[in-house]
């Protein structure tokens, strides 16, 4: 039996949504998918070679965060402890993607499948949030309430996904080829708030006039204002310090390319750069390899 959940993209307003600002988000298409088969309890990552199991205080972050969807689930290991759960990633882990609430999800779905549980959505909500505090320290929420809904919209801390109506919009989304340090950023972001409140806060109140204007423009179809507000953005990010050279090197080559914006999505420090560039993802995707950086093509938006 399969269970499965997405991964996602911030077009904008990442960190500053830590701290309560509107992010702009959109579900990709695919994501994580965990199989049940026969077994002895395990979580099987055979990408990585790991076999994982739960445990609260102490190991891996995947046998800790196994453990802490369990509890959150009410599920004793007992009751599952003659199935592995077998996930298979299907977009490019640490990369900002969401690949950890897509797993945390898919996986609190497998389970409840195999203890013969409903698939109550805010147990599940609550069961991959505990995995990600696990994974992360103390996420906004973003990554497991688009992994488990899906869709396109604002997301808020607390109030969830307000979904908002989206042409289907392509994106090239480039790898850095250095992990992305969600918590190291999160945490940098932390001090520059403690250090140097109002210009922190100038900035999240920056991203958050950004943030609305790109959601304007993408209800009226209007790509320029997206992508203008998308490289305002990365150079907010850039001046909270979550930026890296990668990242700016790309986000350079997308726009000499000729990408409308570009910035990077998620945690920053490494991972992914999105690129908006109607008709032209080619052109930026061909400049990226060049210079020796993957790439793949996506969509957010339109029919779910
Ligand atoms: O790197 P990711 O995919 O976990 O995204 C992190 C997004 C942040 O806004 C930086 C943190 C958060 O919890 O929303």
């Amino acid at each position: 039996m399969n269970a499965s959940a997405h991964g996602k993209v911030i077009l904008l307003g990442e960190h500053a949504v830590v701290y309560g600002v509107p992010a702009l988000c959109g579900a990709l298409r695919s994501g994580v998918t965990v199989t049940s088969q026969p077994g002895d309890g395990a979580l099987v990552v055979p990408a990585w070679g790991v076999r994982a199991y739960p445990c609260l205080d102490e190991g891996e972050d995947l046998s800790r965060a196994y453990a802490a969807i369990l509890r959150a689930l009410r599920i004793d290991m007992r009751a599952v402890a003659g199935t592995d759960f077998v996930a298979r990633f299907e977009i490019p882990t640490s990369a900002g993607l969401g690949s950890s609430a897509a797993l945390s999800v898919a996986l609190a779905r497998a389970l409840c499948d195999a203890a013969a549980r409903q698939k109550d959505p805010e147990a599940i909500a609550e069961a991959a949030l505990r995995a990600e505090e696990v994974f992360h320290g103390r996420p906004s929420g973003l990554d497991h309430t688009v992994a488990q809904q899906g869709g396109f919209g604002l997301f808020r801390r607390g109030q969830g996904l307000s979904p908002l109506r989206a042409p289907a919009l392509p994106l090239c989304i480039g790898l850095t080829g250095r992990a992305r340090d969600t918590r190291g950023r999160v945490a940098r972001v932390a001090a520059l708030y403690a250090e140097a409140p109002e210009e922190t806060a100038a900035c999240f109140a920056r991203i958050r006039a950004l943030v609305e204007r790109a959601a304007a423009a993408v209800s009226s179809g209007d790509l320029p204002a997206l992508g203008a507000a998308m490289n305002d953005n990365q150079e907010v990010l850039a001046r909270l310090e979550v930026s890296c050279p990668e990242i700016e090197d790309m986000c350079r080559l997308a726009r000499e390319a000729g990408a409308l914006g570009a910035k990077l999505t998620g945690g920053g420090g490494g991972g992914c750069v999105i690129a908006l560039a109607p008709q032209g993802e080619e052109a930026v995707r061909r400049r990226w390899a060049a210079a020796g950086y993957d790439s793949l093509l996506t969509t957010v938006g339109g029919a779910a």
